[in-house]
């Protein structure tokens, strides 16, 4: 079976992982599931049935020396949703972070990897965000920003997030096997 590491962040949709983890198996993917550490604190109740949902431990935190890899090798990566703070870590290689370490690595390793990010209309005014998108994309990443991606909401306002364009956009890039 073919592998996608799923890495949510802090923001709202997060909550909604569980349901994104089933319809990505449903599309034939072996689901390994990373939070960062403030997304994994929101997860908390949820992380045993996570586990049992990915049949794979759900990872936040870098292994110890000499701890064995407890995930197969991905595939493909998702970063979704991803908050200003991680895209902005990620670009700059700030890797303080599980989630972030791997997914600074995958660009050097030749891993596709696609972010949708998750802002406000506020905090996409701060220009380090568009630098980092710019960034990421001439890395080789995917940024499903903009037109055909997540387009930022008004501060407070919640909108459903396209976690279908996510999905098919990986899906694009590398095909579960059949
Ligand atoms: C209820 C709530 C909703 C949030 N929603 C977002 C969001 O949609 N986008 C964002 O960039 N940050 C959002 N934040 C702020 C992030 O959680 C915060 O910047 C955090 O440090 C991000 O950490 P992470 O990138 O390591 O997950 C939210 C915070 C709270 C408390």
């Amino acid at each position: 079976m073919t592998t996608l590491y799923l890495f949510g962040t802090a923001a709202l949709p997060v909550l909604e992982i569980a349901e994104t983890v089933r319809a990505a198996q449903a599309r034939g993917w072996d689901v390994c599931l990373g939070l960062t550490p403030s997304a994994a604190a929101w997860l908390e109740p949820q992380l045993p049935e996570l586990e049992a949902l990915t049949g794979h431990p759900v990872r936040s935190e870098y292994k110890m020396p000499g701890a064995p890899d407890v995930w197969p090798p991905a595939d493909v990566i998702l970063v979704a949703p991803a908050t200003f703070n991680t895209i902005n870590e990620w670009s700059l290689g700030l890797t303080g972070k599980f989630v972030v370490g791997v997914v600074a690595e995958a660009i050097g390793k030749d891993i596709p990897t696609v972010a949708m990010p998750c802002v406000n209309s506020a905090y996409v005014q701060h220009p380090q965000f568009h630098w980092s998108v710019d960034a990421l994309r001439s890395m080789g990443v995917t940024v499903l920003y903009g037109e055909g991606g997540f387009e930022p909401n008004p501060p407070g306002e919640r909108r459903p997030y396209p976690w279908g364009l996510a999905l098919d956009a990986v899906g694009a890039i590398a095909s579960p096997a059949p």
